[in-house]
């Protein structure tokens, strides 16, 4: 199918996916290959829950990705690697040689006795073998679950458990900046208590000392040295699952949400040609690390199955300097630039002389993703850095939803500053209210609900479908709640504005307060905590802990960098605290129920209109949190 290319054909294409849904992605899906055709487009609903797209047809995601552009753009490159080290010179990989990397690498699997259907981890940083070893993964049918390289020994052990992982890649060690994360390290450590682990592969990075343990961790290269550099993809049935990933929710435990092959290969290759519209020669940058879903879909599977040209880059945008990033936009001569409205945010902080120094006249298209980016980040970005003439395509999605829900097209539908504006075709939003009634005006504001299925979807929760109905599909019947709230305005655009759940969103990490709140309680003088999100000027949302101890600490800041110790042992560092007050009590109502409503204002220093507190079991507890406000 021609991507569409102008705002008139976006129109066309969003009436012909709602009239006819199935005859529309039959007509994408045809674009790809597949070793058989499928029988049915789409069955199932959101009531039964067993959704299927493509049923009956076989493919393979690794050969889309690569042997399907073999014949015409073999010698293009595929991947660009920056190094976290300046000094090192990018590394061009093409198409035909990133083929053969990912064929050994599914020779070396293959060999280890992985098949179709097992489950393969990996807990790397940013390197090349990281997309070569998930490529590998979905070549030979097994399931990929990558946990991001900033996760504790703690979280990465309950992934493996959960997924129960045969295999782990791993590095040695990663580069971040001017640290090494010993990564093997944390993984040995997670390792205690995995059994279903058999192997361990270990790919060489930092060359840091690292303990090969005998019977189960072996080099890669060692590896490499007996494997094939020819492959040939498994046939996988549409709806064998493709890949787990955790995301955290509103109760303690991370959920494995579940992509299956064909849907999710067919939406990832559409929407990406859809919303960045990238020309043969462009070059796209997604900054996201791999371990997130945004570099699943955009930095690997969306422009590797378009045959465009895609960015990894390992390090973080503050090293050497602040102007890393725009560095190498003017050094590999960047067109597409996608990142997170945190990492525009703490850019913006610094001195714009790390921007003026470059000249970013590459750049065609920005993106921005994972959070609502506030008009001042927006308009940041679009003088600076777009120079005003580069469309800013806000892209609002989910690691449930796949790939790109809502979305400016870039060059071909209308970009608004902070918001994501319109669906993509096949997508219906819907508001709903406190009711979970439809909201029928244009202009309205509300839960941000999904009415129909589409083909990107997850499919569960890993091991737990009960988990996947109860949290998507029940607080609306018949729609799938995304958790969001959002606004849209007289002409249909819509506005999100963030989570209405018990989840925060901290730099872009989507993180739940029941996780943050077990760590916190972890601690032996705790008692009970509740966590809460507040503004924070960098980070979107910050971290916000009321902790009651029986005894007030003697001294406090040393319980306080303990609690943080105990938040990086569980989760990682990425759920450090911002601030935490030692309280005697939490409000509470009658039935015990924590009053998150009065946390939250408190959190956020908007002390006006508390409400009524009579009803609560312990009002007089408010003034003392009132009291003890920290900022
Ligand atoms: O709250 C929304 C926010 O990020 C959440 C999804 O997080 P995650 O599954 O980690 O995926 C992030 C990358 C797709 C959403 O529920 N979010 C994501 N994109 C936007 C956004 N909020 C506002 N605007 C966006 N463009």
């Amino acid at each position: 199918m021609e991507p569409i290319r102008s705002y008139q054909e976006y129109l066309n294409h969003y009436e012909e996916a709602q009239a006819n849904p199935t005859g529309y992605w039959d007509k994408v899906a045809r674009d790809l290959e597949w070793f058989r055709p499928w029988k049915r487009v789409c069955t199932g609903d959101f009531s039964d829950l067993n959704i299927k797209w493509f049923e009956g047809g076989t493919t393979n995601l690794s050969s889309n990705c690569l042997d399907r552009h073999l014949k015409n753009k073999g010698k293009k490159t595929a991947l660009i690697y920056v190094s976290n080290n300046p000094k090192e010179p990018p590394q061009k990989i093409t198409y035909s040689e990133l083929q053969q990397k990912v064929c050994r690498m599914a020779s070396v699997f293959s060999n280890l006795g992985i098949k179709k259907g097992d489950v393969i981890c990996f807990y790397m940083g940013m390197v090349p073998e990281l997309m070569i070893g998930i490529l590998a993964a979905t070549r030979i049918g097994a399931i990929h679950s990558v946990v991001f390289g900033g996760f504790s020994a703690q979280s990465l052990s309950g992934r493996i458990q959960d997924c129960q992982a045969k295999l782990l890649v791993t590095n040695d060690g990663g580069y971040r900046g001017d640290k090494i994360i010993a990564l093997k390290e944390v993984a040995d450590e997670a390792l205690k208590d995995c059994p279903s682990i058999q192997t361990v592969v270990v790919h060489r990075r930092t060359k840091n000392a690292v303990k090969m343990q005998d019977g189960r961790d072996l080099w890669l290269h060692d590896l490499e040295t007996t494997a094939t550099t020819v492959f040939p993809a498994t046939p996988m049935e549409a709806e064998d699952p493709l890949f787990i990933l955790y995301t955290s929710g509103s109760t303690g435990k991370p959920k494995g949400l579940l992509h299956t092959t064909a849907g999710y290969m067919v939406y990832a290759y559409h929407t990406f040609r859809n919303v960045f519209q990238m020309s043969e020669e462009d070059i796209f940058w997604c900054t996201a690390d791999i371990g997130w879903v945004t570099g699943h879909t955009y930095l690997t599977y969306g422009p590797l199955l378009n045959g465009n040209t895609t960015v990894m880059y390992e390090g973080i945008p503050v090293y050497p300097d602040a102007g890393r990033f725009w560095q190498i936009i003017d050094q590999l001569q960047v067109t597409h630039f996608y990142t997170a409205p945190t990492a525009i945010r703490a850019l913006q902080a610094t001195d714009l002389s790390f921007v003026t120094k470059c000249k970013l006249d590459s750049l065609k298209v920005l993106g921005s993703v994972g959070e609502p980016i506030n008009e001042e980040a927006w308009s940041w970005y679009n003088t600076h850095i777009g120079k005003g003439r580069c469309p800013i395509v806000d892209t609002w999605w989910q690691t449930e939803t796949g790939g790109i829900m809502i979305s400016p097209l870039a060059h071909v539908t209308e970009c608004i500053p902070a918001h994501a504006t319109h669906p993509l075709p096949g997508i219906t939003p819907i508001l709903v209210n406190s009711s979970g009634k439809e909201i029928m005006e244009t202009e309205a504001e509300g839960n941000l609900c999904i009415k129909n299925p589409w083909p990107g979807m997850a499919r569960t929760i890993w091991g737990d479908h009960d988990r996947f109905r109860k949290t998507y599909f029940e607080t609306y019947k018949g729609l799938y709640f995304t958790g969001d709230g959002a606004r849209r305005d007289a002409k249909g655009n819509y506005r999100i504005t963030g989570r209405v759940d018990d989840v925060i969103n901290v730099s872009g990490h989507r993180l739940g307060t029941a996780e943050i709140e077990d760590a916190i309680n972890t601690h032996p003088d705790v008692v009970e905590s509740a966590v809460v999100g507040y503004p924070h000027k960098i980070k979107g949302q910050g971290i916000y802990v009321f902790c009651i101890c029986p005894q007030a600490p003697n001294n406090p800041e040393q319980v306080k960098k303990e609690l943080m110790a105990a938040v990086t042992k569980v989760i990682g560092p990425i759920a450090k605290p911002d601030l935490i007050q030692f309280v005697t009590g939490l409000p509470k109502t009658r039935s015990g129920k924590i009053m998150r409503r009065i946390l939250r204002k408190v959190a956020e220093g908007d002390l006006s209109n508390m409400g009524d507190n009579s009803t609560l079991l312990n009002p007089d507890i408010v003034d003392e949190i009132v009291k003890g406000k920290l900022s």
